[in-house]
């Protein structure tokens, strides 16, 4: 089934690698008018989408620009995709005061920016789909993730506290907690663990595929089927849920 985002303009940020991606690129074949944007503006070389741009999601600033360009160009949003996220890894006593601010920053306070930004306009025209990646390490304990889950857990609450104000007005708000997904920043993570702990890359990635019940990592195309659902009318009925993709990993 094609088609099922037409019509819609959609905004995803981090759209430059791994899940970010994979929903700019769903929501394009579905027929959506896709802003990808990223940090990185290399990293959205190839990327077939309506614009491709520059936000950090860091700068309130670029926010409000972007935002008033969108109102300009496209009349508004109809999907918010907030992807930006980054992974401590360590214990409550492993985090320094400056990682728990940029991690609160770039994990949680970017998604309160966009949506200061881009739901006044959704608020006017009555209609809007927010969709927020959190993890399922927001949900249930998971060593060496602290800040991580912390963050996680605020953009749970902040999920749910934006679709109960707005449940009246046209706004739909729903996260999404993945489990572990195969992703440029997990490959990442592997290689950095075994670098520190002197196991090979091959013996980190079992013990994270042997986490999911189901045996295997999860991949970001089907998180972008479920983002896809979200930000469609198909799930016209849901609004203030927090949608587990975790391969059974908290079941
Ligand atoms: N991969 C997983 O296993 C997994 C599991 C659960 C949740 N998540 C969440 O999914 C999201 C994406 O993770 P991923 O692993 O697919 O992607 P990734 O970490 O591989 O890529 C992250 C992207 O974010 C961009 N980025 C970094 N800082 C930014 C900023 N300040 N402004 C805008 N863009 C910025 C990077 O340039 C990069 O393109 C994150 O929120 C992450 O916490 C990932």
């Amino acid at each position: 089934m094609a088609g099922r985002l037409k019509g819609k303009v959609a905004l995803v940020t981090a759209a430059g690698q791994g899940i970010g991606r994979a929903i700019a690129e769903a929501f394009g074949a579905e027929g959506a008018a896709v802003i990808a944007t990223d940090v990185d503006t290399g990293k959205l070389k190839g990327l077939k989408a309506k614009k491709s741009l520059k936000l950090d999601v860091r700068q309130p600033k670029e926010i409000a620009a972007l935002a008033k360009a969108v109102n300009k160009e496209f009349g508004g949003l109809d999907v918010l995709a907030n992807v930006a996220g980054v992974v401590h890894h360590g214990t409550v006593l492993d985090a320094t005061d400056q990682e728990w601010d940029f991690a609160f920053d770039l994990n949680v306070r970017s998604m309160v920016r966009t949506v200061r930004a881009f739901l006044p306009g959704m608020l006017e025209r009555g209609r809007g789909s927010i969709v927020n990646v959190a993890s399922v390490a927001g949900m249930k304990g998971v060593a060496n993730r602290a800040v991580y889950a912390t963050t996680k857990a605020a953009v749970v609450g902040l999920t749910k506290s934006i679709a109960a104000d707005y449940v009246g007005r046209g706004i739909r708000c729903n996260a999404i907690c993945p489990g572990t997904v195969d992703s440029p920043s997990l490959r990442d993570r592997i290689a950095a663990q075994a670098a520190s702990s002197g196991q090979t890359t091959a013996e980190v990635e079992a013990a994270f595929v042997a986490r999911q019940p189901m045996g295997r990592l999860g991949t970001t195309a089907e998180i972008a089927a479920l983002a896809v659902y979200l930000a469609s009318d198909e799930s016209a009925f849901t609004t203030g849920t927090i949608q587990v993709i975790d391969g059974g990993w908290s079941n």
